[in-house]
């Protein structure tokens, strides 16, 4: 007979075979994280079952939509000091001791998500069995957060799969299939749904032999070992990510260097340096972006639209792209292209992306069926739910298209534009229903690039605003609402750093230096260099752009670049030099500036600043927060420093202000501080 006690965020059942089932489902949020009360719950119960103990205990989650996300980050933002981040690490570290301990096996049964402290929980199980489902999801993404697994995942994972794969997963954050852990020994079976509660139960009625790794998992782990791989790993990491920016990397790798031998004294320092992590500047600003986009999430309320079939005219570089990504998500996409051969591109791209993403021949094929041509739009244009315009960007072309298709498409349709510079309102005016026209300003590229702009001019509906919203969370995309003007949100604070960058370049600065400075300050890739991927004439196009509407100087070094010819990557030369065959940067002659690294530094980042504060002032975006939040993911903002506002809040809006002019003095009006630092 099965008796049942439930608790608040847990649910035990223990059946007729004296099976312990503890079924977690916090009861104060859609997803299970593990916050400090559920924890001691959890502890209370061990200690009671531990008076009585099972034959065997399984943890499942009770939420449809996964098992457990990780601990509760809410709580990690709270926490002000060391000591409290060393208190509440140690609760979670002695409550999975307990698991870990308990006198009988032991099962994590996982389904749907299993991340952070919700995988280090399992790895405190004797045994792991998750869902053999695409959905199905394990990592430790703690690193993204500028910390890392706290509760012994970084005591426990080495020695269960070996150094490699685990630092994969602690470094890179990187969540896996079912499938991918099985392979390297993270879970004992990868099953499908149906079996998954009785794989559960015969694991527990005839344990098995626990998990050992592969000998030269084992290996990999020796002391000997340590140093030499730790050096690789340490290169590895600093590839991507420096470590005055990011510690947590390589305090992963400084504890099982040095630790690796003696577990209770690993899990005693992985306590002290995660609670010097939490607490530093690094996470509590990582910390905050995940907020934001958690806050960006929110502006978009799936259930305002139900996008079955999409339409995209246009199939050059965003069109091709955007219908790429949306049949990838799932839905019906019609691509529409007056040319054949560049719909066939269209498909060729698509299958090449669907391969790597979904690697299952099935699911490939069935992403390709959803993507279907459409030359004319005699198929898609009638019965799209979402029409997504990507055609050149010229007036007259997208004005003489949207005439056409109105009387076409549904009325209820949402219509956008993926504009990068028209005002919405002047390819509005075409409309009959003028309000109903929204800007969906997707990057490039688009599969990588999570932001969207959604523009709406002066008479946009907002409720179709806040439908656009609601339709790249349907395709996993942030939403930003921004005023239409001119360069919007992002490409607006973009440019002017990047006008500063070739500036600099024309001096006679090596665009070398120039992308190094940047990089130091933490951008993802150098001005220069980011220009010439970019592509030269579109960084005139935008540029010229926003020199018409707000005053500034386009540099001439640009324009001769372009029209030379030389656009950059794409053209195989531009600041820099590209091998044809791979597109790999070639190294410039060095040469030597006598411009300081600081000089170079402020005077592309102030730029930036003072345009985001010029935005902020005009109300482009809503609030200081969403402004951040769009630059991050907009252009990879240094994403440790939180964004430009708090940035500017942090190093001090007076000494910046006072920067500005003392540039402005030696350089000129681009550098005059805005009116919004006084305000
Ligand atoms: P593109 O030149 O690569 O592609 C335009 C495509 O539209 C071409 O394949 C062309 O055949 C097709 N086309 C033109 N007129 C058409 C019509 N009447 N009916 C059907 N197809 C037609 O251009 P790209 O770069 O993809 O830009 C498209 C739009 O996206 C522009 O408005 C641009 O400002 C915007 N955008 C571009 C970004 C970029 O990085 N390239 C970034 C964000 C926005």
């Amino acid at each position: 007979m099965t008796q049942t006690q439930t608790y608040q965020h847990w649910r035990l059942e223990r059946d007729g075979d004296d099976i312990a089932w503890l079924h977690f489902s916090r009861n104060d949020s859609s997803a299970n994280t593990l916050s400090s009360e559920a924890l001691s719950e959890l502890d209370n119960l061990l200690t009671d079952l531990s008076k009585q103990i099972p034959k065997g205990v399984v943890i499942l989650s009770a939420k449809k939509s996964g098992f457990i996300a990780g601990a509760d980050v809410k709580e990690f933002s709270s926490m002000k000091t060391i000591e409290d981040a060393a208190e509440f690490v140690r609760h979670g570290q002695a409550v999975f001791d307990r698991l870990e301990n308990m006198d009988c096996p032991t099962v994590a049964l996982i389904s749907g998500y299993c991340l952070g402290g919700g995988l280090e929980l399992a790895l405190a199980c004797r045994y792991r069995i998750a869902e053999d489902d695409p959905k199905t999801k394990l990592g430790l993404p703690e690193v993204l957060l500028g910390i890392h697994p706290g509760f012994g995942g970084t005591v426990r994972l080495p020695p269960l799969i070996g150094a490699p794969a685990a630092m994969n997963l602690m470094l890179t954050g990187h969540a896996i299939s079912a499938r991918a852990a099985k392979k390297i020994g993270l879970i004992d079976y990868a099953v499908p749904q149906r079996q998954l509660l009785e794989a559960a139960r015969r694991t527990m009625l005839n344990p098995p032999a626990p998990h050992k790794p592969k000998r030269w998992q084992a290996l990999s782990n020796h002391r000997l070992v340590r140093p030499w791989l730790a050096r690789v790993f340490r290169k590895k990491v600093a590839a991507k990510a420096p470590q005055d920016h990011y510690p947590a990397p390589y305090a992963i790798i400084d504890l099982w260097q040095k630790y690796a031998d003696t577990p209770g004294r690993m899990l005693r320092e992985e306590r002290a340096s995660e609670a010097r992590l939490v607490t530093d500047e690094t996470a509590q600003n990582l910390i905050r972006v995940f907020f934001l986009q958690e806050r960006m999430k929110t502006l978009g309320n799936k259930a305002l639209i139900d996008p079955k079939h999409i339409h995209v005219i246009g199939g050059g570089v965003m069109g091709g792209d955007i219908a790429i990504w949306c049949a990838l998500r799932g839905f019906n996409v019609t691509i529409q292209d007056h040319k054949h051969e560049t719909i066939a591109g269209v498909l060729k791209r698509a299958h090449r992306l669907y391969k790597k993403k979904l690697k299952l021949p099935r699911l490939v094929t069935a992403a390709m069926d959803r993507l279907i041509p459409d030359v004319t739009g005699s198929i898609g244009l009638a019965r799209a739910d979402v029409i997504i315009e990507a055609i050149f960007e010229d007036i007259d072309a997208k004005r003489t298209l949207f005439k056409e298709i109105e009387s076409v498409i549904k009325p209820d349709a949402l219509l956008a534009t993926n504009t990068s510079s028209i005002p919405i309102e002047d390819l509005a005016s075409v409309l009959s229903k003028p309000e109903r026209l929204v800007g969906l300003h997707f990057f490039n590229p688009v599969a990588k690039m999570q932001l969207v702009e959604i523009v709406h001019g002066p008479n946009t509906d907002k409720q179709i605003v806040e439908k656009a919203s609601a339709f790249t969370r349907h395709i996993d995309r942030l939403p930003v609402p921004v005023k239409s003007t001119p360069g919007f949100l992002v490409n607006r604070i973009l440019m002017p750093y990047l006008m500063e960058a070739v500036i600099l370049e024309s001096e006679g600065v090596p665009a070398s230096t120039i992308d190094k400075v940047a990089l130091k300050f933490g951008m993802p890739m150098g001005p220069i260099e980011l220009a010439d991927t970019v592509g030269l004439d579109i960084c005139l196009h935008v540029a010229e752009n926003l020199a018409a509407a707000y005053h500034v100087d386009v540099p001439e070094r640009l324009r001769q670049l372009v029209n030379a010819g030389n656009l950059g990557r794409k053209s195989g030369n531009g600041f820099y030099r590209y091998n044809k065959k791979n597109g790999k940067k070639k190294q410039n002659k060095s040469t030597s500036t006598n411009v300081s690294n600081d000089e170079i530094s402020n005077r592309m980042i102030l730029r930036m600043l003072n345009e985001a504060v010029a935005c902020l002032r005009e109300h482009v975006v809503e609030d200081d927060n969403l402004l951040d939040a769009g630059v991050i993911f907009g252009t990879g903002f240094a994403p440790f420093r939180g964004g430009p506002m708090n940035y500017i809040e942090k190093e001090n809006k007076s000494v910046l202000n006072e920067k500005l002019s003392a540039l402005s003095d030696k350089y000129g009006d681009r550098f005059s501080p805005d009116a919004g630092w006084s305000e």
